[in-house]
């Protein structure tokens, strides 16, 4: 790269320019060094298929405003080449229009092809045929495995080299990341997974993108890729080599949801003590996991059981808002170690002491003498007072890292937020009554067991489906004679899952789920006639696995069965090598029916109440959208599983019915100790996910439709809807900080509902006064924030009109809630 533009231009002229601009990314084990510059790197994973691309340059924005230098992503194999050899970049699945407008905010790109992804994404991000290839094993040491992923991973680079993506071509990308976590499951592949391992990186480098390589939980990734960490804390991680950076390629900021669990936090304070213990230890890059977790349309989320919402309590909420006061905190945690970046990046040397009840000072020097500091405090219940002597006295609080500028000067501490809590409302519009249509899902063929294809066993899902919908029909037909036997008799099924219905001679006889995605028996009371009866079953998958050895060969469906009816006398009849007849999918799938073009449009005869609890429905109606700019979501409480459209464009599986454990859930979090996601859960008893996003870019002026398909019985009445926006404001300030407080966009502050400026106790929607106070806080706070969409001050006795009533002695904290 010192090879000099201006003999390039001389000799070669403008097909060399890029060059000029081309971007050095090195490294070593304190710093990336970017054209020269040793820095330390913030990222943030936003994936661009889970928003859309009307919503890419406010999520980018807000997380370079949130301190990020890079925005990190995966390319997700399964949806770029549905078919073999078919493309497809277009929408939200055009990833250079993404890492453009990543380069055009001032950021850099990380670029995770895999292709494997994991993600929570459907089968890990692989293509279905890819499944279906004759003598395949994915990933291992199998040549029509690698060849494919050799195709796919050149077209990627091919396509991200054509718009010079990388930062050697003047791109934003500074780092590739070839397969994903596969370290952790790379024992069950024996001597094939270190085979494919060592082929992995030969095939990357032979790429020759001019950036680094990377590989995530890959202990003996082959020089000279990196080797870089995932996990909740990576402190203690080393990279295997001394002269490779210590990178953090995903900061789990919170944690995924299945269908009928809990809603899962990770709260600000533990967040940063993650980040901040991390650069403490030497750490060069920390990317979060999720930054923005978006939504998984269409039937994306991955399984079995992801849910639609991919939240993830990540910094940038689902719809788009900012998560308070995580993406505050984190942003001045950004802040703070970078008025470090000078000593931290080209150290000379760094001296950790011990100084007791688990408190360790980390001081880093550079050659001139210029000091930067962390002090940690990874007691889990004991706060401590720290005295540095000449460089002061700190109180350092349980299971926090206070950072110290000059080491004599505190500029963060990871457990005191002093950025502001936003609690969001989702507002309804009276106005938008919905009126339903509706018709039955058509099934007069697979009642009477007509399909293709026919076999004499049960076969497994994905390999009649290849994915192409969540449904297949299993039909067979069994001779009766003697009714004093079948009369009263049991369907048994043993099942991979995920759901199942049964219909006997084309009565409904009922449905049943797997509770944990695995296999399970269904089990019902069924009545034979005499003669021929037909048995349908409908099996449903609710996202195909993503994680784990060898998850691509999990089966689902009724692989094998047995399919057996019981009689009296336990009498038992196993249909399991019967002629069975099969059919992919609905036929309102194949009719469009979720398209609102579509003809014939859905319809109910209007002298006829509107089916509730019946199972098999689509439901349609038409509305306005919200009006004004907030993220609109419709809020499916009342309905049972199935999917949702909007104007033909897929928001995602529903399963509002699935309501989640009464227990396990509190108010209060405490941030202290490691976290597990089995920590802080909130939506205990209620639907697992009751809100769908409805991106804006869906919706127009006019009249918009909303179609239902409703697999188990649901009430659509009470569909509504809604906007999200933030509703209340808190903020918890200590003396000398600075409060900064802002409503959404359009939105000012109304009231003050809380104010005092002393000692307050409790948190944002429970704060109280505490033995002393100032007595004008609601008054001064009142006059510097009600009218206004934002406000903010430096918190000083002298703003408080020199705080009569409090307590000169102490530092004092300023507690607000304000209403938006
Ligand atoms: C390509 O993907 C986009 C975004 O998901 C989608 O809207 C479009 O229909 C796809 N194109 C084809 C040909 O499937
Ligand atoms: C799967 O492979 C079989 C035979 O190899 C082929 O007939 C079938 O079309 C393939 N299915 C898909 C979805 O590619
Ligand atoms: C790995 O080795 C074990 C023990 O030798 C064997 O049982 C297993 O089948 C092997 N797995 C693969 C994928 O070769
Ligand atoms: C040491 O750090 C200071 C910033 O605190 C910086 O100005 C100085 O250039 C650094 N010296 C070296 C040799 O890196
Ligand atoms: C706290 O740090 C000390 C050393 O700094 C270590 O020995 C101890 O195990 C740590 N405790 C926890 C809970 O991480
Ligand atoms: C890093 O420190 C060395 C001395 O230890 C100094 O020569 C060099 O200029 C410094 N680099 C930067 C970028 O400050
Ligand atoms: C009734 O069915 C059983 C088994 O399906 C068969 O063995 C028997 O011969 C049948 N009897 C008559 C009367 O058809
Ligand atoms: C049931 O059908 C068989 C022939 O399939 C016949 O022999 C028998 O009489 C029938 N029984 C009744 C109760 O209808
Ligand atoms: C049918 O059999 C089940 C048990 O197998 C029993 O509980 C039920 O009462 C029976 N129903 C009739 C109508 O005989
Ligand atoms: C039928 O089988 C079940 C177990 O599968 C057993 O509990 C029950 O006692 C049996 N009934 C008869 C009448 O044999
Ligand atoms: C605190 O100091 C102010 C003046 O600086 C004084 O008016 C006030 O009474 C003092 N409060 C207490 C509790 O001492
Ligand atoms: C004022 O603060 C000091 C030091 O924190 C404390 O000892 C004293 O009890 C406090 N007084 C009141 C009235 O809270």
């Amino acid at each position: 790269m010192s090879y000099s533009c201006f003999t390039s231009i001389l000799l070669f002229n403008l097909i060399l320019l890029y060059s000029c601009f081309a971007i050095d990314v090195d490294y070593d084990s304190k710093a990336l060094i970017i054209n020269g510059e040793r820095r330390l790197i913030f990222s943030g994973a936003i994936h661009y298929p889970r928003s859309t691309v009307e919503m890419w340059p406010d999520l980018i924005q807000k997380a370079k405003d949130g301190g990020l230098d890079a925005i990190e992503t995966y390319i997700f194999w399964d949806v770029h080449e549905p078919v073999q050899r078919e493309y497809n970049f277009s929408g939200n699945l055009d990833f250079v229009k993404f890492f453009k407008l990543i380069q055009e905010a001032g950021l850099y790109g990380i670029i995770r092809i895999g292709p494997y992804v994991c993600a929570e994404w459907n089968y890990g991000g692989f293509p279905l045929w890819l499944h279906n290839m004759s003598g395949i094993k994915l990933r291992t040491d199998n040549p029509v495995y690698k060849n494919e992923m050799q195709i796919f991973t050149t077209k990627i680079v091919d396509v991200a080299k054509e718009a010079n993506l990388f930062a050697s071509q003047g791109g934003p990308i500074i780092l590739a990341q070839i397969e994903n976590e596969y370290g952790d499951i790379m024992s069950h592949y024996n001597d094939s997974g270190k085979v494919y391992i060592n082929w992995c990186a030969q095939m990357a480098l032979a790429q020759k993108i001019g950036v680094p390589w990377i590989m995530c939980q890959q202990p003996d990734a082959p020089q000279p890729i990196i080797n870089t960490c995932n996990g909740h804390y990576c402190h203690n991680f080393q990279p295997n080599n001394p002269k490779s950076p210590k990178m953090f390629t995903e900061n789990w900021i919170g944690w995924f949801q299945k269908w009928g669990e809990r809603v899962p936090h990770r709260t600000a304070q533990d967040s940063a003590f993650s980040v901040a213990r991390f650069f403490q230890n030497g750490g060069v890059l920390n990317n979060y996991y999720m930054y923005h977790g978006g939504t998984n349309f269409g039937r994306t989320s991955g399984g079995p059981y992801i849910t639609t919402s991919y939240d993830y309590d990540a910094p940038i909420d689902e719809y788009g808002n900012l998560n308070q006061p995580k993406w505050g905190h984190l942003k001045d945690l950004h802040a703070s170690i970078k008025l470090g970046e000078k000593v931290l990046t080209n150290y000379s040397t760094r001296n950790d002491k011990d100084l007791g009840n688990g408190i360790t000072l980390t001081t880093y020097t550079n050659s001139t003498g210029a000091r930067f500091c962390f002090l940690n405090n990874n007691d889990t219940n004991n706060d401590a007072n720290v005295d540095l002597q000449n460089d002061g006295k700190y109180f350092v609080p349980a299971w926090s890292v206070t950072i110290l500028n000059g080491c004599n000067q505190e500029v963060f501490n990871t457990a005191k937020v002093n950025s502001q809590t936003s609690i969001m409302v989702k507002k309804s519009d009276d106005d938008n009554k919905l009126t339903w249509e509706w018709k039955m899902e058509p099934k007069k063929d697979t009642m009477l067991g007509n399909g293709s294809p026919k076999a004499y066993q049960l076969l497994e899902q994905k390999e009649v489906t290849s994915d192409a919908s969540d449904y297949l029909w299993y039909m067979t037909s069994v001779d009766i004679n003697d009714t004093s036997i079948w009369s009263n008799a049991t369907l048994r099924v043993n099942t991979m899952g995920h759901t199942l219905h049964g219909y006997v001679n084309r009565r409904y006889v009922g449905y049943q789920f797997s509770q944990t995605g695995n296999q399970f028996t269904y089990e019902k009371q069924v009545s034979l006639k005499n003669g021929t009866n037909i048995i349908t079953l409908l099996s449903a998958t609710v996202g195909l696995a993503n994680y784990g050895a060898w998850f691509d060969e999990i089966k689902v469906g009724i692989s094998g069965g047995p399919v057996q009816l019981i009689g009296k006398n336990n009498v038992t009849m196993d249909l399991s090598t019967n002629l069975w007849s099969y059919k992919v999918g609905l036929n309102g799938e194949r009719r469009h029916l979720y398209d609102s073009q579509s003809q014939p449009q859905p319809h109910g005869a209007s002298w006829r109440a509107i089916p509730i609890g019946q199972p098999m429905i689509w439901y349609k109606a038409e509305f306005k959208s919200p009006l004004g700019t907030n993220p609109v979501v419709v809020d499916l409480q009342g309905l049972g599983k199935g999917h949702a459209w909007v104007n033909g464009h897929s928001i995602g599986r529903y399963w509002s019915s699935w309501i989640t454990p009464s227990d396990g859930c509190s108010n209060t979090c405490d941030y202290r100790g490691n976290y597990t996601p089995e920590k802080c859960k909130t939506n205990c008893g209620n639907p697992s996910q009751r809100w769908y996003h409805v991106p804006r870019s869906f919706m127009n002026d006019g009249l918009n439709t909303l179609v239902l398909f409703e697999e188990i019985g649901g009430n659509p009445l009470s569909v509504q809807f809604q906007t999200v926006t933030t509703g209340t404001v808190c903020a918890n300030v200590y003396e000398g900080k600075q409060l900064e407080l802002s409503c959404q966009s359009g939105q000012v502050i109304s009231q003050i509902q809380f104010a005092s400026f002393g000692n307050p106790e409790g948190q944002c929607g429970s704060f109280k006064k505490g033995s002393w106070d100032a007595t004008n806080s609601q008054a001064v706070m009142e006059a510097a924030c009600v009218g206004t969409n934002s406000c903010g001050f430096s918190v000083t006795k002298e703003m408080f009109g020199g705080a009569t009533g409090a307590n000169n002695s102490s530092i004092a904290r300023l507690a607000v809630q304000v209403t938006c």
